[in-house]
C-alpha cells in the first residue's frame, strides 16, 4: 500500500484509482489520529516542498506548508513573481530544475483557460509528484478533504446521501469552477446523489459533466441539474453554496467591457440565489452545510446558516490539513530518481 501512491502527480483525482484515493484517506486519518494523540510524526524528514501560487490562498497555503513542517519536512512558500517564472521561464525549466532539487512541486494556477494546461505542462518535465493546489478546472485538494469530512460525519456508506451543490450570488472575487467540478466527479464515484443547481449562465464544463455522469453510472451514484435553487435545497442531506464562474466580471487584468457589462448582468440577475435559513429549512432536518472557504458571507449564505450547529465548514478547512499530510506523505519520493 505504501508503494501504492509514491511518486504519483495529483493533478485531478479522476487520474487516481479509488484504491489510490482510499489509501489517502486510511493515510490522512491514521496522520490525523496520530496528531491528536500529540505524536510526531517525520514520515518526510529533510524532504523538500516547492510551492508555487499564482493566487491568494489561506487554507491550501497553510495546510501544505504545516503539513510539511509536520512531517518532518520543508515547504518553500512561493510566488510566481518570486521566481523567473515572470520573466517568461518555460514549464520545461522549471519542472526540470526544481525536480533535481527536492521531492514534491505543488502549484496553485486558476487562470482561466490557462491553469490546468500549466500544471500539465510542468507534470509532464518533473521527476518527482506535481500536486495541485487548484487550477482553473480541478481543486483535488478540497474534494478529498471534502470527502474525508463527509465520511466523518455520515460514516462509510454514502450510497443515496443527498448532496446539493449550489452556485450562489457572490461579490467578492472570481471563483473558480474548480471546486464544484471537483466535487462532482468525486462525489458521484462513491454512490452519493449529487444534485447540482445553477442559473443557465453559470454552467459547469460539458466534458467535466458528461465525465461525472459515467463517474455516477461506474460508483453507483447519481447527478441530477437543476436551475432552481430552492429545487437544488429540496430533501438535501449536505447543501454546499459556492459562488463560481463569474469571469471577467472581477478580473482585473481583463480590458473587455462589453464581456464585464453582460457579467454584470447575469450576476445581478441573479443576486436572490442566497442560502438564508428559508431556504435551508427546504432541506433534510440536520442538513449539513459545508463551504471550500473563503465564503462570500450575506452573499453566498447568511451568517446564520454558516454559523449553526449544522455547519461543518471549520471540520472541512481542518481536513485540508490532514489530507495534505496524506497525500504528501505517500506521493513524496526519497529522493530524485534520476540522479
Ligand atoms: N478552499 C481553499 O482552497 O481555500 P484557499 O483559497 O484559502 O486556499
Amino acid at each position: 500500500m505504501e508503494q501504492l501512491l509514491r511518486g504519483k502527480h495529483l493533478i485531478t483525482l479522476d487520474d487516481w484509482s479509488k484504491e489510490e484515493i482510499e489509501a489517502a484517506l486510511a493515510a490522512s486519518a491514521e496522520l490525523k489520529r496520530r496528531r491528536y494523540a500529540g505524536e510526531i510524526t517525520n514520515l518526510l524528514p529533510n524532504k523538500t516542498l516547492f510551492m508555487i501560487f499564482f493566487e491568494q490562498s489561506t487554507r491550501t497555503r497553510n495546510s501544505m506548508e504545516a503539513a510539511m513542517t509536520q512531517l518532518g519536512g520543508h515547504a518553500h512558500d512561493l510566488t510566481a513573481d518570486k521566481m523567473q517564472i515572470s520573466h517568461g521561464e518555460t514549464p520545461r525549466d522549471t519542472g526540470e530544475v526544481l525536480s533535481r532539487m527536492g521531492e514534491g512541486i505543488a502549484i496553485r494556477n486558476c487562470f482561466h483557460g490557462i491553469g490546468n494546461k500549466y500544471l500539465r505542462d510542468i507534470s509532464a518535465n518533473s521527476h518527482i509528484p506535481l500536486i495541485s493546489m487548484q487550477d482553473d478546472i480541478y481543486h483535488p485538494l478540497q474534494g478529498i478533504a471534502d470527502l474525508m469530512t463527509i465520511r466523518e460525519h455520515f460514516g462509510g456508506n454514502l450510497s443515496r446521501l443527498k448532496i446539493a451543490i449550489s452556485w450562489a450570488y457572490a461579490t467578492s472575487h472570481s471563483k473558480p469552477l474548480s471546486v464544484p467540478q471537483s466535487q462532482i466527479l468525486l462525489f458521484s464515484r462513491f454512490g452519493m446523489d449529487v444534485v447540482v443547481g445553477h442559473p443557465p449562465e453559470f454552467p459547469l464544463q460539458p466534458e467535466i459533466v458528461e465525465k461525472a455522469k459515467i463517474n455516477a453510472a461506474g460508483g453507483g451514484g447519481k447527478i441530477s441539474f437543476v436551475d432552481d435553487m430552492d429545487a437544488a435545497v429540496r430533501d438535501a442531506d449536505i447543501v454546499i453554496p459556492k459562488n463560481w464562474g463569474g469571469f471577467a466580471y472581477f478580473d482585473d487584468f481583463v480590458d473587455d467591457d462589453e464581456h464585464r457589462d453582460i457579467m454584470q448582468a447575469n450576476l445581478d440577475r441573479h443576486r436572490g440565489w442566497i442560502l438564508d435559513e428559508k431556504r435551508y429549512a427546504l432541506a433534510r432536518p440536520g442538513c449539513k452545510v459545508m463551504h471550500a472557504l473563503p465564503a462570500d458571507r450575506g452573499n453566498e449564505v447568511t451568517d446564520a446558516v454558516l454559523d449553526s450547529e449544522n455547519s461543518i465548514i471549520y471540520d472541512e478547512a481542518e481536513n485540508r490539513l490532514h489530507t495534505a499530510k496524506g497525500i504528501l506523505s505517500l506521493t513524496m519520493v526519497a529522493g530524485n530518481a534520476r540522479i
